[in-house]
């Protein structure tokens, strides 16, 4: 959530709201100030642990709601609507990372494009081997200008046969309010829950505009919402880490070489 709330703020969005659920207060817990803490790292004079905490650096304001049951994405999505108000708004799904330690620009270029082609949805997408598209909700892109596209229509966790391409949604948004009114009208689709994609397709059949932006080379999707994706995305990032990479891939090594 950490990388998540730094990717929005680089990308000048301040104003987050987080969509929990029961027992998840840890993530409220994590952005507060803890005095304890701090007092212990100052006095232990722990400055570099001391910046990591220091969450009112972000100059974010965060918001919590829950959402009550779990019903689908669509639905969680609704949980925002207040909030949003009569303004259009960004959706970052928590189990996604884009890019080594969240450097992307992605949403700051979907923005630019919302407004630019008076949009009412712009979607991240990643190109994905063809036997994944079942795990995604995957676009049916109109005409490409290379890093963006016009949608058409858009599937949620097709069977490969019946995938429309292979440009998954990669867990960036942009909407405008109207989407709102088009989730409740949405009824429980895929694994019987409320889905966001099918909402969007709503968007799609009533004419609005829908454009899909690509992911560049150095916004790779870390998926942490599993095991192997989160082990294999926490291995990367502590090999990448500026301070402890180097003895990180010392300890790595020593311990592939174990019979
Ligand atoms: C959700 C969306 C799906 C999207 C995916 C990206 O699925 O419903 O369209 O491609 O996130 O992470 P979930 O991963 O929650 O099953």
């Amino acid at each position: 959530m950490q990388y998540v709330a730094e990717e929005l703020v680089a990308n000048g969005l301040t104003d987050i709201l987080f969509v929990t659920g029961r027992n998840k207060s840890s993530i409220e817990n994590h952005f507060d100030s803890d005095p304890e803490l701090y007092r212990l790292l100052q006095t232990n004079n722990k400055k570099d642990l001391l910046q990591e905490v220091q969450f009112e650096d972000l100059k974010a304001h965060f918001f919590y709601t829950r959402q009550r049951e779990q019903k689908g994405l669509g639905d969680a999505i609704l949980c925002g609507e207040n909030f949003a108000g009569d303004q259009p708004f960004a959706v970052a799904l928590g189990d996604s990372i884009l890019g080594i330690h969240a450097r992307s620009q992605c949403l700051s270029r979907m923005m630019h494009l919302f407004e630019a082609h008076n949009a009412d949805c712009v979607v991240a997408v990643e190109e994905v081997p063809p036997e994944e598209v079942s795990h995604y909700g995957v676009v049916h892109p109109a005409e490409s200008a290379g890093d963006w596209m016009f949608v058409k229509d858009l599937i949620e966790k097709p069977p490969a046969a019946l995938a429309p391409s292979n440009l998954a949604i990669a867990g960036r948004y942009v909407f405008s309010p109207l989407i709102f009114g088009l989730i409740r009208e949405t009824t429980p689709g895929k694994h019987g829950e409320i889905q966001l994609t099918d909402a969007m397709r709503k968007l799609c059949q009533s004419g609005k505009r829908v454009l899909a932006v690509k992911l560049a080379a150095a916004e790779k999707r870390y998926d942490i919402g599993n095991f192997p994706s989160y082990f294999e995305t926490f291995v990367e990032f502590a090999l990448a880490d500026p301070l402890h990479g180097a003895a990180f891939r010392d300890v790595l090594l020593k311990l592939l070489k174990q019979p």
